[in-house]
């Protein structure tokens, strides 16, 4: 075991603050990461104040984090993906049993054994997984993705799950030339929507609550904006949609989008407010409609969506922050306050 530094929570009300934490040493599949930057998701927060408290209860300290990008320190004895060196990344998985039907088709993120990032049972220490806030993290070399070397790191970061959130649903139902996407919510998960959907070659509609974010919505790759609290420039788009992801953080209508769904047209949740949807039955019987979720992706599409970005040049829209300013941050994330998403960048760690 060795030391590293962190910033973690202590209680569902306390700030984040710096501390030490355990990390194991590199046993013989494990990649030592240095960790250079690391994206700030909006299940960062909801895990920091216990707002999944039914489902995924938080265990403090918490040390939150899965946008992770870094370069390699040390390998176990054997490795063979990765050298001293390496560009890495790691996203919200770092193990699994590799055996179940799921992990066997490429869908760790539905293992029954899965180990998340952060907040999961830790099966070397006995605690629980730590997160990215940290300089450094250690994890099993089949959960450890490729960088391409073209991308901006700390817009990379943003990738491993806001990226992946994104690409795996579009990729699931089609998401492609001709057909008309919606994407509803413009800030982390939504702005990688829209650049995937964009070069896709979709028809994108954004749906936002801020109008001050029209113009930047166009700039990454939507043909058309609407306010969604406008009723009548919501009904212009009535049964008109293939395919509608919706990406955001707190309770609203989905019963709004499922109405702008065409025949067999498909609304998907990535969102994860904590209270339920109240669903009308009656808007997915007419039009056969259907209303679906998905969670992160699997490793192999993982590096799929990886390998996409460094093609097409996809990065996040990201603010880098010091760690020292991750609490502002997450206040802002409450008020739809980030173009596009914090990366935090870890040097500024070396000070605590
Ligand atoms: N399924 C998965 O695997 C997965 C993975 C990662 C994250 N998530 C979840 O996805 C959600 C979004 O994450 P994120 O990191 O993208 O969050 P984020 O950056 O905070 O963005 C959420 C956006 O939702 C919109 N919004 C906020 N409050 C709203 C309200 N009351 N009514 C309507 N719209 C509202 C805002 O967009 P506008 O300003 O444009 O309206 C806001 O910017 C979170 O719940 C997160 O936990 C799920
Ligand atoms: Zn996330
Ligand atoms: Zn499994």
């Amino acid at each position: 075991m060795y030391k590293a530094k962190a910033y973690s929570v202590t209680s569902a009300t306390s700030p984040l603050a710096s501390t030490t934490i355990s990390r194991r040493e590199p046993t013989e599949n494990d990649v030592q990461i240095e960790i250079l930057f690391c994206g700030i998701c909006h299940s960062d927060l909801h895990t920091v104040r216990n707002e999944w408290s039914d489902l995924m209860p938080t265990s403090y300290p918490c040390v939150p984090g899965h946008e992770i990008v870094g370069r390699v320190n040390k390998v176990g004895p054997a490795v063979t993906k990765f050298k001293p060196g390496d560009l890495a990344a790691v996203g919200c998985l770092v193990d699994s049993d590799g055996t179940c039907p799921e992990c066997q088709a490429g869908f760790e993120q539905f293992c029954p054994n899965q180990t998340l990032t952060f907040n999961s049972p830790d099966k070397h220490l006995g605690s629980v997984t730590y997160g990215g806030y940290s300089d450094s993290i250690v994890v099993d070399q089949r959960f450890v993705l490729r960088v391409p070397s073209n991308l901006n790191l700390a817009g990379a970061a943003p990738l491993l799950c806001a990226g992946i959130t994104t690409y795996s649903p579009m990729h699931h139902w089609g998401v492609n030339k001709g057909k008309k996407v919606g994407v509803v919510g413009l800030a982390g998960l939504g702005h990688m929507a829209v650049k995937f959907a964009h070069a896709l070659g979709a028809h994108v509609v954004v749906f936002t609550t801020s109008a001050n974010k029209k113009e930047d919505a166009l700039r990454l790759g939507a043909a058309e904006v609407v306010v969604s609290r406008n009723a009548p420039e919501m009904q212009k788009h009535a049964v008109s949609f293939d395919f509608i992801l919706d990406a955001v953080s707190a309770d609203h209508d989905i019963n709004a989008y499922i109405q702008l769904l065409r025949r067999d047209g498909n609304v998907t949740i990535v969102g994860a407010p904590a209270k339920p949807f109240a669903v009308a039955g009656f808007g997915l019987l007419f039009g056969r409609r259907s209303l679906s979720g998905s969670l992160i992706g699997g490793i192999r599409e993982t590096q799929e969506m990886l390998d996409f970005c460094g093609k097409h040049k996809i990065t996040a829209d990201i603010e880098v922050i010091p760690i020292q300013k991750v609490n502002e941050a997450h206040e802002r994330l409450l008020k739809s306050d980030v173009k596009y998403r914090f990366s935090i960048d870890m040097a500024s760690l070396k000070s605590e």
